[in-house]
């Protein structure tokens, strides 16, 4: 293991490993079958040492967020093996992600997360899970740990797009 990674575009080459990463982490993360990922390889970012795929970050548009012209930018399946963790990784993923949807100019950038200490530290701040709710309702409503989206302990937070990005 070394702290050297690189961070880039998924290859359907690695959907395998990405794969095995969320599951590893399916406590904390959404599952996602082996053919999703591969449907949607052209939204995963991977973090790669040598060969290793140590970890992977995603977005998904929600044009029922906000306006369809100003949509909403989810940040997905955000994860890194443990042993290369506090190095990096999780914030050059995250921003990785911004960089690459903030050409689409979203309103803004919103995740659920259990981990709210990483992402505050990235510039997001929570918002009232109302302001997500049709999340809540597609995603929430398949949840097998909780009855109750409003009790479960994840949180929703937001990163505003600065403005002006994207231009040109
Ligand atoms: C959350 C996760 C992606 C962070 O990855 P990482 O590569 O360790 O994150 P970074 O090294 O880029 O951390 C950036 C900053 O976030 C904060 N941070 C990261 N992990 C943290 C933790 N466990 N507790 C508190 N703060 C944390 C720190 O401020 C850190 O900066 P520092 O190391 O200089 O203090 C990783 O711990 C993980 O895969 N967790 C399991 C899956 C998960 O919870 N994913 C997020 C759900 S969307």
């Amino acid at each position: 293991m070394t702290s050297d990674f690189t961070i880039r575009p998924a290859r359907l080459g690695d959907a395998e490993a990405v794969f095995a990463l969320i599951h590893l982490n399916r406590d904390l993360l959404v599952p996602r079958s082996l053919g999703n990922i591969v449907e949607n390889i052209d939204r995963f970012l991977v973090a790669a040492d040598g060969a290793d795929i140590v970890g992977c970050a995603a977005y998904q548009i929600h044009p029922e967020l906000g306006k369809p012209e100003a949509a909403t930018v989810e940040i997905q399946s955000v994860a890194v093996r443990a042993p290369w963790r506090r190095k990096g990784i999780g914030r050059a993923l995250v921003d990785g992600i911004a960089e690459r949807v903030s050409v689409f100019r979203p309103h803004e950038v919103v995740v659920l997360t259990f981990a709210p200490e990483f992402f505050s530290s990235l510039g997001f701040a929570e918002i009232p899970k109302t302001r997500v709710m049709h999340k809540l309702y597609t995603g929430c409503i398949n949840c097998t740990k909780h009855t109750d989206p409003f009790t479960c302990p994840e949180i929703a937070m937001e990163r505003k797009a600065p403005s002006g990005r994207g231009e040109g």
